[in-house]
């Protein structure tokens, strides 16, 4: 799953679709975790989509992402900034990608 340190362990490198990008990145095949309060491992997610379904107030959106291992599109958490912290996300995510950080 996500590294739940990924503030102390990776670089800021940049940002796209609105929220930070946490790296390394190599893109089409490495794209970091994406997003800060609610940060996603774009590595891991291989868009089951429970998480776009399931959150009370919409925070994330499709990306689409050609060219990854994993899967073809991620679900970018745009809107971080509406979260109220249900922690909904994290439990339904088959694969763990999804870290949030109440406060
Ligand atoms: Fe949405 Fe809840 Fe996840 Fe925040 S913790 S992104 S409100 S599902
Ligand atoms: Fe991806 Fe997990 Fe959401 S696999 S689409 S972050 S539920």
């Amino acid at each position: 799953g996500i590294d739940p340190n990924f503030e102390r362990n990776l670089e800021r490198t940049g940002e796209e679709h609105d929220v930070d990008v946490w790296g390394p990145v190599e893109p089409p095949e490495k794209l970091g975790v994406r997003g800060t309060h609610v940060a996603v491992d774009f590595d891991i997610c291989l868009a089951d989509g429970a998480c776009l379904e399931d959150c009370p107030v919409d925070v994330f959106e499709w990306v689409d992402t050609p060219g990854h291992p994993e899967s073809d599109r991620k679900a970018n958490p745009t809107d971080e900034d509406q979260c109220i912290d249900c922690m909904l996300c994290v439990d339904v995510c088959p694969v763990d990608a999804i870290d949030v950080d109440p406060g």
